[in-house]
């Protein structure tokens, strides 16, 4: 017998967590029994019932995977949680990241870094370059460096305290890159002021970048208008935000 898959992406649909992977003291990757269809910078609607719901980004779609970091109530339950417990999820959301040109430049902080390895895994598939900057607090809080380094990425370090890698900025790192040779797009994923630091960096330098923002969530559908920025809803024409330049 023929059976038709009529689930709607807008309701909350029960998974089971398969797999739960400790990054560093304050962060984890939750990987679940749940399979979508879903482009890198796209994002998920995660709800844990009695407490909240909140928009992740996703490391991939099959199986659905993200990586969080622990900071508030939602975030330390999801933490608590073990393998074969369930959480609901609904989505993919955002119009994602665009894989263009030939060598891509990646740029992650704090959990930023999850939708970067996205991005990264589905260039390195389609024979582009990848050049990985990867930025954090101390050597302890980096994610993911081993896992851009074995799909063929170079993986270029940076931390506060300079406990691995050179000592400062995930924007420092960037800078180092750009003099080296230009790219042929940039990629951004982290706190806002990294993204502005980018952005400015980019525009200097005539570049065309994709930098993915954030802001507080509610429908994720573009209905309630909880993430309106500027005139511009994130969760519908976002979270991704692609800048060209003009020519003179
Ligand atoms: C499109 C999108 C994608 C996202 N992807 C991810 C993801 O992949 N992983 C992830 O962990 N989170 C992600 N977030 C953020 C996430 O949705 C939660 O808002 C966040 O994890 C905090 O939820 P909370 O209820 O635990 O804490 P809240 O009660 O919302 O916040 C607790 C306190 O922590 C502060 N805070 C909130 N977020 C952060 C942060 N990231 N770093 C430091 N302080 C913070 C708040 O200002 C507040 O003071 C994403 C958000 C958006 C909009
Ligand atoms: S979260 Fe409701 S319009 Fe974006």
């Amino acid at each position: 017998m023929n059976y038709v898959n009529n689930w709607r992406p807008d309701l909350p649909r029960a998974a089971r967590i398969i797999q739960i992977g400790v990054e560093n003291e304050r962060t984890r990757t939750f990987v679940l029994d749940l399979h979508l269809a879903a482009r890198p910078g796209q994002f998920v609607m995660v709800w844990l019932p009695g407490v909240e719901e909140r928009p992740l980004s996703l490391i991939a779609g099959d199986p659905v995977s993200f990586t969080v970091a622990r900071v508030g109530p939602f975030t330390t339950a999801l933490h608590q949680l073990r393998v074969g417990d369930r959480v609901w999820v609904r989505g993919p959301y955002g119009n994602g990241f665009d894989v263009r040109g030939q060598h891509l430049l990646c740029v992650g902080g704090g959990y930023g870094v999850a939708p970067m390895l996205f991005v990264a895994r589905q260039a390195i598939a389609a024979s582009r370059r990848v050049t990985a900057v990867i930025g954090a607090r101390t050597a302890a809080e980096l994610l993911f460096t081993d896992r851009f380094a074995a799909l063929g990425c170079a993986v270029i370090t940076t931390t506060d305290d300079g406990s691995a890698g050179a000592r400062g900025l995930v924007t420092d790192g960037v800078r180092r890159v750009l003099e080296q040779g230009l790219p042929d797009e940039v990629y951004a994923c982290g706190p806002r002021p990294m993204l502005e630091a980018i952005l400015r960096l980019c525009q200097a330098e005539g570049l065309p970048c994709q930098l993915s923002w954030e802001n507080k969530m509610r429908c994720a559908m573009g209905i309630c208008g909880t993430c309106e920025q500027n005139g511009w809803l994130v969760c519908r024409e976002g979270p991704v935000q692609r800048w060209v330049p003009i020519p003179p």
